[in-house]
């Protein structure tokens, strides 16, 4: 019985009913990404054959928020404390003697894009591209593991870039001091893992600098089960499907890019750091497991940016909820709900929110009457609660996300918090929400048999 990894989740979905299969042959070069893409990259499908190649690929797998939940067991209204549990209490990770990624151990005559169906996504993208690769690298001085989904160019034979980007401080301070004693650096790229490892990956260590194994075990309630990779010196998940070995090699770059990012613009072409691929394990029939590169795919980095504003706006105001929209890329756009206590609440969750991050760039502040996941109740507080004048703040001249193009257009980026709470005290009645006494109750089906309720 799979416990972990990428089969224990495909049993999930399966339970959910919520995995498809499509068993006609696609083209890895844009055909399978066409159909991820059809769905908006929110329903998991299995490719069970690919053109070229003997193994499946896997994608569409963590871009849908509800989705997400029920794979962690949780929802909602629990999710941003169970995630910071995990964070403020890591746990043990368990080190087996083997596991299933050791099946097949290759050593010899590496050929990634020969080996690996890899999928080219956007017409103009460079190469076909690693999208899900988790980089695994021990911190050299407190010898705690980092993992974080990078992507890789491919570039023939066993040679790939690893694109770490500038949001990466303390790995990117590693490789700086590798670089200058022209040491190669040891490292591993896991496909094949499941929403706990994904949701561990994309805590940032230079915020926290904790070791991501352990708040892997912590996030899934159990020890996350490691095997010893076989030639360098690090662990990886027992359970994984394919992990490739080798090193980041110092002072020596390839240009990476174009490639179709996340916001749906090419981003940066520019020199990239190689890695050489020395070793590949894999199960037994292994899955390839693949993120199109759009929004959707970012949604585990979303969540934990929630938590991130959570915390910030929490230590001025008393905070419901956040949700950082998928629509601004899980990182560009916050929606702050509070209980406002006092007139200038809004402006202080403002503030608070936009300091949490530089990627952060506009913030929505609202009452806790409102949905914020409802489109519809976002509009009605914009319209109905928000005056520019008195309630747009604009802070001009930012540091922004290097992932956004008017930035990188221009090199800063103006901040915008707009506060659409209501005043308290006495015109707060303006803005009491007109109800229908018994309508929480109201059974569609009596009036129109056959109409589910929602
Ligand atoms: C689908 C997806 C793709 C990503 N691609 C990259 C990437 O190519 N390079 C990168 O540095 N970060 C990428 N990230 C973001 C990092 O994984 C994330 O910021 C992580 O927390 C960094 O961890 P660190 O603080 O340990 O470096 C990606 C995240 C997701 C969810």
């Amino acid at each position: 019985m799979e416990k972990q990894m990428l089969r224990a989740t495909i049993n999930k979905l399966e339970q959910l009913g919520e995995f498809e299969v499509c068993n006609v042959t696609v083209d890895p070069k844009f055909e399978l990404g066409a159909v991820l893409r059809y769905f908006q990259n929110e329903k998991p499908i299995l490719f069970n054959k690919v053109k070229g190649y003997n193994m499946k690929v896997l994608g569409g797998l963590y871009g849908n928020r509800q989705l997400y939940y029920d794979l962690m067991g949780t929802n909602k209204e629990e999710r941003l404390f169970k995630f910071m549990d995990a964070i403020a209490n890591p746990q043990p990770a368990k080190l087996l003697s083997n596991g299933p990624v050791k099946e097949n151990i290759i050593t010899r005559n590496i050929d990634i894009p020969k080996m690996l169906p890899v999928p080219t996504s956007h017409g103009k993208d460079s190469s076909s591209y690693i999208t899900a690769g988790m980089l695994i690298v021990k911190d050299d001085i407190t010898g705690e593991t980092h993992m974080a989904v990078r992507r890789f160019q491919i570039n023939g034979g066993n040679i790939i870039n690893a694109l770490v980007s500038g949001a990466s401080p303390h790995l990117r301070a590693q490789m700086e001091r590798y670089n200058a004693m022209n040491k190669p650096l040891e490292c591993a790229v896991v496909l094949g893992y499941d929403a706990p490892y994904l949701l561990a990956s994309q805590i940032s260590s230079t915020k926290y600098g904790i070791d991501k194994h352990m708040v892997d075990s912590a996030l899934r309630g159990e020890p996350l089960e490691l095997v010893k990779c076989h030639s360098v010196d690090l662990e990886v998940p027992a359970y994984a499907e394919i992990v490739l070995e080798g090193v980041i090699l110092p002072n020596k770059t390839i240009v990476e890019g174009p490639f179709g990012e996340l916001m749906g613009y090419y981003g940066e072409v520019a020199p990239v750091p190689i890695m050489e691929v020395r070793t590949i394990m894999h199960r037994n029939d292994p899955i390839f497991q693949h993120a199109f590169p759009c929004r959707e795919e970012h949604l585990a980095n979303g969540l934990i940016r929630e938590i991130e504003i959570y915390n910030s706006v929490k230590a001025v105001v008393d905070v419901k909820d956040v949700n950082v929209t998928v629509a601004g890329g899980c990182r560009l756009h916050a929606i702050v709900s509070i209980n406002k206590k006092n007139e200038g609440d809004g402006k202080s969750a403002i503030i608070s929110a936009l300091g949490s991050s530089k990627d952060i760039k506009h913030v929505l502040i609202v009452d806790d009457d409102i949905d914020i996941y409802d489109y519809k109740d976002i509009e009605l507080a914009i319209a109905s609660r928000v005056q520019a004048s008195e309630d747009v703040v604009i802070i001009p001249n930012a540091l922004g996300s290097g992932l956004e193009a008017s930035h990188v257009a221009r090199g800063l980026t103006d901040k915008m918090g707009i506060d659409a709470t209501k005043p308290l005290g006495e015109k707060s009645v303006l803005f009491e929400r007109a109800e229908i006494p018994g309508f929480e109750k109201i059974d569609i089906n009596k009036y129109l048999p056959g109409i589910k309720n929602k």
